[in-house]
């Protein structure tokens, strides 16, 4: 199906931070002088969303999900539903109990929002957030590549420290690097350890962390009294044989032996955005200890609303319980991981990538290939040369990080280009055949 992207993207006289929206409109403008776009540089396919929730939203719904709930925890049936299936799905242990040891909510709005609630709420907790001086700065640890963590922290006055995710480690979080990195946050009388972030089922490198890992940054982010942020956007997507690593499993273990206020302080986000191709619904389950939750949901976000989208959460709590949600998600799972095969037998084979220059991971909607040559000319910024292969192939690719540490030894290792593994098979091949037609290759 055609995505009609003047519908989706940004008029082109508004403004907008999306650099992504000025390149299309130019290129649509050109009248897509070399085909029809391929959209590979967001997590989006706008046409692909799991047909059992479209159909669950086409059917009548009950006619009070059109009011207001009077509940911060979202419509009470979506919200019984994801308790179970929060459980279920992380592989909670039976002796840890929901509502004693940790309370789920249905989310409106984006998990981004829930997490930025977090960051807010942490920032009048005189342990962690809160600074005593002027002078000091709450600072959260983020991996990098990564996610738009830092675009949340920053705009609430933390400052972002960087892990960096390193090829030569197998993009896998080293616990030396994060023990040194938390031991100068802390070391440094003008920083105040507040938030590290555990993305174990990460976003870009599509790398599942092993749980050894997650259990020790866990760990060692509960004993230096800092809050723990778990973002399980991408949980459910995975290899069809792996088992992903439950970070939340992991740290309600870990709180067992952690001291009474590190009990508190933490969140787990889960999209459900990523698993059923419907980011415009902006629905998501956040977990936390239940008082946590309740000064979350109760306060915190209720500065800035109530809980919307009531039909939307209607429609996704009778998809949750039709059995046939779990086979859509097998199902897309088993594509994901036939695209990433056929992806890099494709690239090897025709744009001369050799194994180390592509990471085909195992998890997320994603892989990273290394840019192609001839690259951005000197002088010329990736942005640029995104725009160049667009011109020249209709396709867009994305780079795979949203931030930058130029101080940081991450800046050493350079950036990638993130291929959106949602369209169809055929038309991923059609974007790498396009990209090798217009002359582009790992070597030249
Ligand atoms: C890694 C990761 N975390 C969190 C989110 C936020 O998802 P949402 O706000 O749509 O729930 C996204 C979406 O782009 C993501 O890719």
């Amino acid at each position: 199906m055609p995505i009609p992207f003047r519908e989706v993207i940004a008029a082109p006289d508004l403004p907008t931070g999306f650099t992504d929206v000025a390149m299309m409109h130019r290129y649509l403008d050109a009248g897509s002088p070399a085909g029809d776009i391929i959209y590979l540089g967001f997590g989006e396919t706008w046409t692909n969303v799991a047909p059992g929730l479209a159909a669950a939203l086409a059917t009548p719904l009950p006619s009070h999900s059109h009011g207001y709930v009077i509940s911060q925890y979202g419509l009470p049936r979506l919200q019984r539903i994801l308790r179970s299936y929060i459980s279920a799905t992380h592989r909670l242990p039976s002796g840890i109990e929901a509502g004693r040891d940790y309370e789920v909510a249905a989310t409106s709005g984006g998990t981004r929002n829930t997490m930025f609630d977090f960051l807010r709420m942490l920032r009048n907790d005189p342990t962690v957030g809160a600074v005593d001086r002027p002078d000091q700065t709450p600072v959260l640890v983020a991996p990098l590549p990564g996610w738009g963590y830092a675009g949340i922290a920053d705009s609430l006055g933390y400052r972002t420290r960087f892990l960096p995710l390193r090829d030569d480690e197998g993009c896998q979080p080293s616990l030396e690097a994060f023990d040194e990195l938390l031991d100068s946050v802390m070391a440094d009388p003008r920083h105040k350890l507040a938030v590290v972030v555990i993305n174990a089922q990460h976003s870009p490198t599509a790398i599942n962390w092993p749980a050894d890992t997650v259990r020790h940054l866990i760990r060692r982010t509960l004993h230096a009294g800092a809050a723990v942020l778990i973002d399980d956007a991408y949980y459910a997507v995975h290899d069809p044989g792996l088992t992903p690593t439950s970070a939340l499993r992991l740290l309600l273990e870990e709180l067992e032996h952690a001291p009474p206020a590190a009990r508190r302080r933490w969140l787990a986000v889960r999209s459900l955005g990523k698993q059923f191709h419907c980011n415009g619904w902006g629905l998501g389950a956040a977990t936390a200890d239940p008082a946590t939750l309740d000064t979350l949901l109760n306060t915190i976000q209720l500065h800035r609303g109530f809980a919307a989208a009531v039909p939307l959460q209607e429609a996704m709590g009778t998809w949750l319980e039709n059995p046939e949600a779990q086979h859509y998600l097998d199902h897309m799972n088993q594509q994901y991981a036939a695209k990433r095969a056929a992806i890099g037998e494709f690239i090897r084979r025709n744009l001369a990538y050799p194994p180390d220059a592509c990471q085909l991971g195992e998890c997320t909607a994603f892989l990273r290939m290394k840019i192609p040559f001839p690259g951005p000319r000197d002088g010329e910024s990736l942005e640029a040369f995104r725009e160049e292969c667009l011109n020249r192939t209709g396709v867009l690719l994305g780079i795979d990080r949203w931030a930058t540490d130029p101080s940081g030894a991450a800046a050493q290792e350079p950036a990638n280009f993130r291929v959106f593994l949602g369209p169809p098979q055929e038309v991923l091949i059609e974007a790498l055949a396009r990209l090798a037609a217009a002359g582009y290759s790992y070597q030249p």
